[in-house]
Formats: structure tokens, C-alpha cells, sequence
């Protein structure tokens, strides 16, 4: 069934204009605060596989650490190539837990 796994709690998201990787499941994901709202995406890169959760936030977009590909965080496409895209998974804040449905 799928549902909301709790990934972390409030105080472990990462800062405006910042991204982390977090566990959910058997999966690591990629969580993103851009001006103040929360991503939730795949965190394999589409170009070889880097953790996007590493890289870095620039604008709207996460810049995967390994050779700068770089992805809309609304949307999981690449910003190059829109027919490309990492999968976006619904997140939300209740109390201090965060949780994210896969
Ligand atoms: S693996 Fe992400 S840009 Fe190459």
C-alpha cells in the first residue's frame, strides 16, 4: 500500500537555497528548499547517476555535484531537455515529522 513514510523531522530539512539526501524506504531521495518550499525528487541523477541531494540549489533549480546537470525542483525536468525527468514525490510537514509518499 502505498503511503506516507515519515523521512526525517522538521528540524533536519535543509535551509533556504539548500538540498539533502534522506532515506525513504530503500530509496534516497532528494529534498530541496527553494525560497522556502519543499521538493521532493528521485535523487539519481538522469546523466550517470550522481546523488542530486549533494549538489546544490541555484534559483529553481538542483545542480546535480557531479557534472552540473541541472533540475527544475517543481518539476524534476532537466533544464536542458524537458522530455527528460527525475521523478517528484508529494512531501508535507505534520507537527515535526516529514513525510513523503513514494
Ligand atoms: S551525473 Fe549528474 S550531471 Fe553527470
Amino acid at each position: 500500500m502505498p503511503g506516507f513514510i515519515k523521512i526525517a523531522t522538521k528540524s533536519e530539512l535543509p535551509d533556504e537555497g539548500e538540498a539533502k539526501e534522506f532515506n525513504c524506504g530503500d530509496k534516497m531521495i532528494c529534498v530541496a528548499n527553494v525560497a522556502g518550499e519543499i521538493t521532493a525528487m528521485d535523487n539519481v541523477c538522469l546523466h550517470r547517476g550522481g546523488p542530486l541531494g549533494q549538489g546544490v540549489v541555484d534559483g529553481d533549480k538542483i545542480v546535480c555535484p557531479w557534472h552540473g546537470w541541472q533540475f527544475i525542483a517543481k518539476t524534476g525536468e532537466a533544464a536542458h531537455n524537458p522530455t527528460a525527468r527525475v521523478a517528484l514525490y508529494p512531501i508535507k510537514v505534520e507537527g515535526d515529522d516529514v513525510l513523503v509518499e513514494i
